[in-house]
């Protein structure tokens, strides 16, 4: 769900062109809000948030270029185009000396138009998205926000409790949902660093140009916009702790620069030549498969080894067993709080339910589906009837086609969906064949005999010891 965007300002004299570009921006769905002069829009300005400026160079009083200049010592964030007579190499520099991101000459294509905007949306998204970060920045976490009865999980808060004592950095690995920012939180909250700041940084939301800036700072003047000296990151960390999340999204050149701080703790903002340096802890996660992003030349090896001195493996919720049910009924209490709700349990049908489905999204698909059901419940207990249709989106995976392979027989195709059917029970059910079987309604002996006509095996020391079928 996103919030609206703030409207578009438009300013130029010639009263066609402001009817034209708020027309045009108009249908494609954007609020657009016009001034005649430069003056007015800066009044505009003062008071209202726009998601960027569009200017023609000329105006009536102040021109465009000291109207831009006025915007950046402003409003350094707040995206300007601007729009000339012709567009000319030597105009573009100058409007982008000015401080515009991009300009237009005229006459231009709408598409060049659109183009610009959707840029400048974007920013404005990353933008609003790390000022949420901050503003989270405060938040409290602990260990008894890590819900879970299963052996995984009471290991799991064992290890934060031992590692968070250490300085030791730390790599969170697991799928999407699986609590990878509580446990970061938890390691922060948990370490003697606790009265130090805890910084966020999610490198897949910064663009590559401004991570750097953000982790390391800028000097004045090191890019167009830096009218400021700005520390970066890590200086406000120190002593504390920093968070990168997404690590795996970083580019190379940064990854170099990110090596080199961890070997010391020095570094040089942007545009500097000082050597700067801090006590930092860093904690790193990523949902990506980092040792196949190795293998593909995208993460370098050298970095991956000094991030990974201690590793967390979050377990995909669908390995987790009876948590599924341990988690539901701790959002169940979480959201009746905060809702006028007469549901207080669920059905057994509903447990069922919950317990069958296999969780890509792991926990966070788990929250928002017992919220959902909560506003669709109007019984005492949760109905399987408020919980979504697994069955369909599971179908909607691309990993289960509905059809075999194009060329895949019928035969394969069944004996395909016989084996995963077979290994999904086994891993809901914590590899128990007993279990296991009991959920596919077959006797051990003949699930035992699928498994050998399947070529499947039980890994060794797995849940249920007796029923190795080797
Ligand atoms: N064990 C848990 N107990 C309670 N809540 C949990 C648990 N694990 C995850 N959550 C909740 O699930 C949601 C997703 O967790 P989180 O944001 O930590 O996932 P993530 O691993 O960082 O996922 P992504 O890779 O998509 O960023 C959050 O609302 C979090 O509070
Ligand atoms: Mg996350």
């Amino acid at each position: 769900m996103s919030l609206p965007l703030p409207p578009v300002l438009v300013v130029d004299d010639e009263k066609n062109m402001r009817r034209s570009l708020q027309t045009m921006l108009g249908d494609e769905g954007h609020a657009v809000r016009t001034a005649e002069s430069a003056e007015e829009a800066l009044n505009l300005l003062a008071r209202e948030e726009f998601l960027m400026v569009i200017t023609d160079a000329r105006l009536g009083g102040m021109s465009g270029y000291e109207f831009l200049g006025k915007i950046r010592s402003q409003w350094p964030d707040l995206p300007a185009l601007m729009i000339t007579a012709y567009a000319t190499p030597k105009l573009a520099v100058e409007a982008i000396k000015a401080g515009a991101i991009d300009y237009l000459g005229k006459p231009f294509a709408p598409e060049e138009l659109f183009h610009a905007v959707a840029r400048c949306a974007e920013r404005h998204r990353l933008l609003r998205e790390n000022a949420a970060l901050r503003s989270r920045a405060g938040e409290i976490f602990s260990l008894e926000q890590i819900v879970g009865d299963s052996e995984k999980m009471r290991d799991l808060r064992q290890l934060i409790r031992t590692v968070a004592a250490t300085d030791a950095r730390v790599l969170i690995l697991g799928e999407s949902g699986t609590g990878k920012e509580l446990v970061a939180g938890a390691i922060h909250t948990l370490s003697g660093r606790r009265a130090e700041h805890y910084v966020r940084i999610n490198c897949a939301a910064i663009p590559e140009t401004l991570l750097e800036s953000e982790l390391f700072g800028h000097e004045r003047g090191a890019f167009t916009g830096a009218l400021k000296q700005k520390p970066g990151r890590v200086e406000e960390a120190d002593d504390g702790t920093i968070f990168l999340d997404e690590i795996a999204d970083m580019g190379k050149p940064l990854q170099a620069k990110l090596l080199r701080f961890l070997e010391d703790g020095s570094f040089t903002r942007v545009g500097g030549t000082e050597e700067l340096r801090v006590n930092v802890r860093l904690v790193a996660a990523t949902n990506r498969d980092i040792v196949q992003a190795i293998a593909a030349g995208e993460f370098r090896e050298d970095l991956f080894h000094r991030l990974n001195v201690v590793q967390f493996n979050l377990a995909p919720l669908r390995d987790r067993g009876d948590d599924v049910l341990v988690l539901a009924e701790h959002f169940l209490r979480m959201f009746r709080a905060r809702m006028n709700t007469p549901a207080a349990g669920f059905t057994a049908a509903a447990r069922q339910k919950l317990l069958g489905h296999r969780w890509p999204g792991n926990v966070r698909e788990l929250r928002n589906v017992i919220e959902r059901a909560l506003i669709l419940e109007t019984g005492r207990d949760i109905q399987p009837s408020s919980l979504p249709d697994f069955a369909v989106e599971t179908r909607l995976q691309k990993n289960t086609p509905a059809m075999p392979a194009p060329d895949e027989s019928l035969d394969a195709a069944l004996e395909r969906l016989e084996r995963e059917l077979i290994h999904g029970a086994l891993e809901q059910n914590n590899f128990s064949l007993t279990r296991a079987a009991e959920r596919l309604k077959l006797t051990r002996h003949s699930l035992r005999y699928r498994m050998q006509r399947l070529n499947m095996k039980l890994a060794a020391g797995d849940g249920d010891p007796a029923g190795s079928i080797d």
